[in-house]
């Protein structure tokens, strides 16, 4: 079966929006794991706009299903990875003023950067390097011995009529050349429920890590439950 990780992040961007205590990322992930989906995926950004060190924390003292730490390649964030130990660690680009990660890690050119990183973050976790699917950049993944690729599918997510068959044909071709090289292949980024059928179905990819649709999805799902419930109790007798 291929795996489904759920990112919560944006359950922690609702809770900053008032610097609160809920809704409570936590919370949200021991309902995850009364789902079908394998794990959770957090990611830790430098400028702490949703997820806290200490959501890390209380992951890793709760919940049972695994985490995918998603990092900026930083010396601060391999530390705390290394002290959270999660099962696995997902390295991402990070810039300050983005809305959200925008387009894959430069490998070729970080590479002797992300050589040093990698090898001072603990062997018991899973490294993947969040890409765009070029050859070029695949080779380069191999060569820096990671566990495998997050191939991000931003870019098939955004593109209109005319190229999205180009995106899909990328997306597959980089995946089976990951998997021809014995990489492990995810995929994610801006995938919802009306794109994700044209990826669900290539093979090579095992692994779907999903955040913000299925956040908003939730809003939608539960806004009749969860404002009928209010009613009833400012309506007790
Ligand atoms: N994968 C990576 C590497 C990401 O940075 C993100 C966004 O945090 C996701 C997957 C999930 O993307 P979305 O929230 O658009 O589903």
């Amino acid at each position: 079966m291929k795996k489904l990780n759920v990112n919560i992040d944006h359950v922690a961007t609702l809770r900053q929006a008032r610097l609160g205590t809920y809704p409570d990322p936590i919370e949200i992930a021991q309902l995850v794991e009364k789902t079908k989906a394998s794990g959770v995926v957090m990611h830790l950004r430098e400028d702490r706009r949703h997820i806290q060190d200490y959501d890390l924390k209380n992951y890793k003292k709760i919940i049972k299903i695994p985490l995918n730490l998603e990092i900026a390649p930083t010396n601060e964030m391999i530390s705390i990875a290394n002290r959270i130990e999660p099962k696995m660690v997902t390295l991402v680009p990070e810039k300050r003023k983005e809305l959200t990660t925008e387009g894959g890690l430069d490998i070729v050119s970080n590479f002797k950067k992300l050589q040093k990183l990698i090898s001072i973050l603990n062997k018991k976790i899973k490294v993947m390097l969040f890409i765009d699917p070029k050859i070029k950049i695949i080779d380069s993944c191999y060569q820096l011995g990671v566990h495998g690729i997050e191939i991000n599918t931003g870019k098939y997510c955004e593109a209109k009529k005319k190229s999205i068959a180009k995106e899909i044909e990328n997306i597959k071709k980089g995946s089976r050349y990951a998997e021809e090289l014995g990489l492990y292949v995810a995929a994610g980024h801006g995938l919802n429920t009306n794109n994700i059928g044209n990826i669900a179905k290539i093979k090579y990819i095992k692994e779907y890590n999903i955040g913000h649709s299925i956040i908003s999805d939730s809003i939608s799902l539960g806004i009749v439950k969860s404002t009928n419930r209010i009613y009833n109790i400012i309506n007790k007798k």
